[in-house]
């Protein structure tokens, strides 16, 4: 059957699989086909992700802090998988503080997590040896890395450096046929999206969810932006964020 967003035949890296928007990613990949390899920080539920998934899969439990080490988990994963045609970067944190109560340290986990990880991550993986001629690579950044919202300063900037960074790396993989784009979804309901709703103020609460004409977003329009990036249908597609928020940033 005619299917130009298949992953069939694809190895597909996606991080932050064991929840939300990860999560949702590994399992539309697999069952568009792919073999997910699956990395986040908890066993029990990376284990709940896998059990979700279709086909043959494997999964690495590993904190994405910890920079240093990631040379060598993908030299283990490429050995023990092959090489891979994709990656979805999902691992992401959120604090949210005024500026003046961020600390260094606040700047420091955000840029290692959503932002230093992936850049590490995509250096390692994508030689000759590792990724696969026609590969593609998602990075989920945030409309917040385009848009100012009180008290995200840290989580944008490390949003805003995926996108810049994102536009430089298309360039430099674009010889080897390897694309390179962002998705910045706005706001969608995930364990992550939840407790940061919980923690505004009610009047704060109301304006960010009526402010969406399309209310608010799932799992699966991003994944599904994600499935597409990484397909054959988008490969004259690089150096793009694909805003996904139900119109908000139009307004
Ligand atoms: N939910 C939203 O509304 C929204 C909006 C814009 C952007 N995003 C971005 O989408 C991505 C996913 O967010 P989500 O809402 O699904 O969050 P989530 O909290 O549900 O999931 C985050 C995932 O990141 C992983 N992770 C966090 N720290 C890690 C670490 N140190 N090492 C390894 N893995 C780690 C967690 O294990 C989890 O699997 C994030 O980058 C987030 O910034 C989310």
């Amino acid at each position: 059957m005619y299917n130009p967003f298949s992953l069939e035949g694809k190895t597909i890296l996606v991080t932050g699989a064991s929840s939300g928007i990860g999560r949702q990613c590994a399992i539309d990949c697999s069952k568009m086909g792919a073999k997910v390899v699956a990395i986040a920080r908890n066993k029990e539920r990376l284990a709940e992700s896998l059990s979700m998934m279709e086909g043959d899969n494997a999964c690495y439990s590993y904190d994405l802090q910890l920079i240093e080490g990631i040379k060598d988990l993908i030299d283990r994963i490429v050995s023990e998988n092959g090489k891979l045609d994709g990656f979805i970067h999902a691992a992401g944190i959120e604090v949210t503080n005024p500026l003046k109560l961020t600390s260094h340290g606040d700047y420091e986990n955000l840029y290692r997590v959503n932002c230093l990880s992936s850049f590490e991550i995509v250096k390692n993986l994508c030689g000759i040896k590792t990724f696969n001629k026609g590969g593609a690579i998602v990075l989920i950044s945030s409309i917040s890395g385009i848009i100012a919202r009180k008290g995200l300063s840290a989580y944008a900037a490390s949003k805003g450096a995926l996108l810049s960074a994102a536009r430089v790396m298309a360039m430099e993989m674009a010889p080897r046929g390897v694309r390179v784009n962002t998705v910045s979804p706005g706001t969608i309901l995930t364990p992550m999206m939840q407790k940061a709703l919980d923690e505004m103020q009610e009047d704060d609460r109301i304006k960010r969810v009526v402010g969406f004409p399309l209310g608010l977003g799932q799992t699966t329009d991003i994944s599904n932006a994600c499935v597409y990036l990484l397909s054959d249908a988008s490969r004259w597609v690089t150096g793009q964020n694909l805003i996904v928020d139900g119109g908000f940033t139009a307004q």
